[in-house]
């Protein structure tokens, strides 16, 4: 890897240099390296899945433990048996009809998957990204790419290979730059390995409850217990520098008067124009984004924006817990270091 290795390559992609960004992806991939690799999610931190030592490494550059599982990346549903047995009709269902999507599918293993992968469960995650690069990338390897959020342990993912840079540095060998992430919050994990009655939702995410449930024809409900190892639903993840609180927006109010000594940054949902809306009062930072379009899409480089502005507290208004909402709620609790309630 030498030369790569050394120094953190930022490729741009335009429709000249698109085979070539493949093509140095994939040779990074074969020869253990690690890459910053796009999806419509978040930006993944990916290594070739079948190599130990590369797989390692993701842990060593995240600080993160080692029994904690990775999702595996691949090109298309058909490769779901490469590394998934007793697929169940459900989990057919929802790969074919939901991938490429933010859809992670936890299935039974085969033997032959690295416990480095599954931080040695009888599981492996499994998940087809809607970006063409990655697709790209994939296609070309021909293998899994193991890839968990390219932020450090316990951060905000990187919606964007500005975000990576200034997370991991040079600890990466290459940065494919897929430009900003279209969705910006993680994928939804549903876990199907128990059986299609026992299936449960372990991360709400980029795919809503209501479109699973409309696959599977009936509500897959939230898992209420934490028996399996998912870090991501540790109290204080996804968490930016400052103190965080989400509040209901009829309390709002009373949140900003409650921290106006503080450096504030302000989270809410309105109309805007196309764009985040910044306003600057005093020491006070507001930013409005639509919630429609922009919530998840913006929220976490908005969160990373007002720890540069210097924010010692930020207050979020949360939105109305359906489709995306739901993983946003989640995502502001934990970022507020209290859980939510329907999971523990
Ligand atoms: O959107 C996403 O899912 C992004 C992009 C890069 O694909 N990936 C991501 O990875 O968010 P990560 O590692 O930050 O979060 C993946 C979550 C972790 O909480 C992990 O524990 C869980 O998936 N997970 C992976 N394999 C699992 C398994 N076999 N059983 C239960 N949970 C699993
Ligand atoms: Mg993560």
């Amino acid at each position: 890897m030498g030369a790569t290795r050394a120094r953190a390559v930022r490729w741009l992609l335009s429709a000249d240099d698109h085979d070539t960004v493949v093509a140095r992806a994939v040779a990074v991939l074969r020869a253990g390296g690690l890459i910053a690799l796009p999806t419509e999610t978040v930006y993944g931190l990916g290594a070739d899945a079948s190599n130990a030592a590369a797989v390692g490494r993701i842990f060593a550059v995240k600080g993160r433990p080692a029994d904690h599982p990775l999702i595996v990346h691949i090109a298309h549903a058909d490769a779901m048996d490469d590394w998934a047995q007793a697929i169940s009709p459900l989990a057919r269902k929802l790969a074919t009809q939901l991938w490429p999507g933010p859809l992670t599918l936890v299935l039974e293993r085969r033997p032959h998957v690295l416990d480095a992968v599954t931080g040695g469960q009888a599981t492996i995650g499994l998940r087809v990204p809607a970006h063409p690069l990655a697709l790209a990338v994939l296609r070309e390897f021909g293998g899994g790419v193991a890839a968990p959020s390219a932020n450090r342990f316990g951060r905000v993912s990187p919606t964007s290979p500005e975000h990576v840079r200034s997370d991991l540095g040079d600890a990466v060998d290459l940065i494919v730059d897929g430009g900003p992430c279209t969705i910006g919050l993680e994928s939804t994990i549903v876990d199907v390995s128990r059986g299609d009655d026992d299936a449960v939702i372990l991360r709400p995410g980029g795919i809503g409850p209501e479109v699973l449930a409309e696959v599977a024809r009936r509500p897959i409900p939230l898992r209420e217990s934490a028996e399996v190892r998912v870090p991501g639903q540790l109290a204080s993840h996804y968490a930016p520098r400052a103190r965080l609180f989400a509040v209901d927006p009829e309390d709002l109010d009373q949140a900003v008067a409650t921290h106006g000594s503080e450096a504030l940054g302000i989270i809410v949902a309105g109309p805007t124009n196309g764009a985040p809306q910044w306003t600057q009062r005093g020491r006070a930072w507001k930013v409005v984004l639509d919630p429609e379009h922009e919530f998840a899409r913006h929220l976490y480089a908005v969160l990373r924006e007002l720890d540069e502005r210097g924010c010692t507290v930020i207050i979020a208004t949360l939105p109305a817990a359906r489709e995306l909402g739901v993983a946003i709620i989640d995502r502001l609790r934990r970022a507020a270091g209290s859980p939510p309630a329907s999971s523990h």
